[in-house]
């Protein structure tokens, strides 16, 4: 083993030999070991303690290898507003031991973290020993994120791979003009609460050209997002891509400036929804777009439910107070697995408003499908297939 005295040494000459060509991390340097058995938690810490105390715009680079990690809280703010992540090979989680980060809400979280850009890289989570757990009806932890972002500014993600997450694959939470680029996720159909992206309380959120395919929603956007744009995405499998739940709290924030542009959705549960608890709430969803999907196989393609109420509790026979408003569907096409390809179920205490369809031609088997309405007003443009049934 190497002195105490060597260590540090080492470690100050690879800060002073990079500092001058803005200084890189590379946690294989710092003593991360690439065999993905024996954990590398501690270099990824120092490094990141490292590059948020630099002055100048750190990386930290991992490259190619299997690096195995505990949960790692990356806390800002740091002294620059630029760490950049490199990623050339593979974090990955415990394997079966799932509940060493399984108690942790997430494996990897950046708080604070403002101006840091991820590159590259692969996530594996390891979830299937929890999914088994979970279905087997055992008391199980409810497994940890595998990536979150919280009350960050200025953040990039691009060209990311994540894989088997315990539970939502990504988290937005309370963030600030976040980009997540060409970004890959994949779990299987049958994995419970995978989620692919979650936002909430976020405003200025960007995804663009990814391709998910997992257990539950492709992408779910909670209270509290604002002026978020979701654009050349592939979703399947999948539950499609989500505004809600909402109203779920009676205070609650609401959903406004949403455009959900150019998304192939295949084999999902459904294609564009959103969902609102039947209870009370001062949560709305305005302004919403979406524009030019291709459903294949979907079995709800357009999809408004605000009767959510899971197994009976907590609002049987009550009605949503979630104002939905301002939504357009706009050249939506392809089939849908159901007859009813489009369902507007809306609050009788605060009907949906300003529907508009424009362009849709979804079909059921080759024949005509069915649209059904309650409680739900707005208007039609262009070719619309099923007929509305909006008042
Ligand atoms: C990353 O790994 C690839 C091989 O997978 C290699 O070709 C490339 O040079 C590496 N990039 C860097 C920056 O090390
Ligand atoms: C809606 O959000 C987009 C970004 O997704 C933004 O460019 C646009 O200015 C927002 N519109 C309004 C009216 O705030
Ligand atoms: C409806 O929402 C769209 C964005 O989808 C927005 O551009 C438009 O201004 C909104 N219309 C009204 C009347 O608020
Ligand atoms: C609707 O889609 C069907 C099947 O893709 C196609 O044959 C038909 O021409 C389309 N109708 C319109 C009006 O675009």
């Amino acid at each position: 083993m190497a002195k105490p005295s060597t260590i540090l040494f080492k470690t100050l000459f690879i800060v002073y030999f990079h500092q001058s060509q803005s200084a890189t991390y590379n946690i294989v340097d710092l003593g991360a070991n690439p065999n993905g058995e024996i954990e590398s938690t501690n270099s990824m810490l120092k490094a990141w303690t490292l590059a948020c105390a630099s002055i100048t715009p750190p990386t930290i680079y991992v490259p190619q290898g299997r690096f195995l990690l505990k949960d790692l809280h990356f806390k800002g703010p740091c002294n620059n507003n630029a760490v950049t992540f490199r990623i050339n090979g593979t974090l990955v989680a415990p394997i079966s031991d799932y509940g060493s980060i399984g108690g942790a809400a997430n494996w990897l979280l950046f708080e604070g973290a403002h101006g840091v850009s991820i590159q590259g890289g692969v996530l594996d989570g390891h979830g299937a020993a929890l999914w088994a757990c979970k279905m087997s009806g055992n008391k199980c932890p409810d497994g940890a994120t595998t990536l979150g972002i919280t009350n960050s500014k200025n953040v990039a993600v691009s060209g990311l791979t994540s894989l088997n997450s315990q539970m939502f694959h990504i988290v937005i939470n309370g963030c600030e003009n976040v980009m997540l680029q060409g970004v890959t996720i994949l779990a299987p159909e049958n994995s419970p609460n995978t989620d692919g992206i979650h936002v909430q309380l976020s405003t200025g959120v960007t995804i663009l050209n990814s391709k998910i395919g997992t257990g539950d929603d492709c992408i779910s956007i909670g209270p509290g997002t604002t002026d978020l744009w979701i654009e050349s995405v592939g979703c399947g499998p999948g539950h499609g891509i989500s505004i809600g739940s909402l109203g779920k709290d009676f205070e609650e924030e609401g959903v406004e400036n949403v455009t959900v542009k150019s998304v192939i959705f295949t084999d999902t549960q459904n294609g564009v929804r959103i969902k609102a608890w039947g209870r009370p709430s001062k949560g709305f969803a305005n302004d919403i777009l979406f524009q030019h999907a291709i459903m294949s196989n979907v079995q709800n393609p357009i999809v408004i439910d605000q009767n959510y109420c899971p197994s009976n509790k907590n609002c049987p026979s009550q009605v949503s107070g979630v104002k939905i408003s301002n939504v357009t569907y706009q050249d939506v096409e392809g089939t849908s697995a159901t007859k009813v390809a489009v369902k507007f179920e809306c609050s009788e205490s605060s009907p949906c408003h300003a529907i508009k369809l424009e362009n849709i031609n979804l079909s059921y088997k080759n024949q005509a499908a069915r649209a059904t309405c309650s409680n739900a007003a707005g208007t039609v443009a262009g070719i619309v297939e099923p007929s509305s049934c909006l008042f």
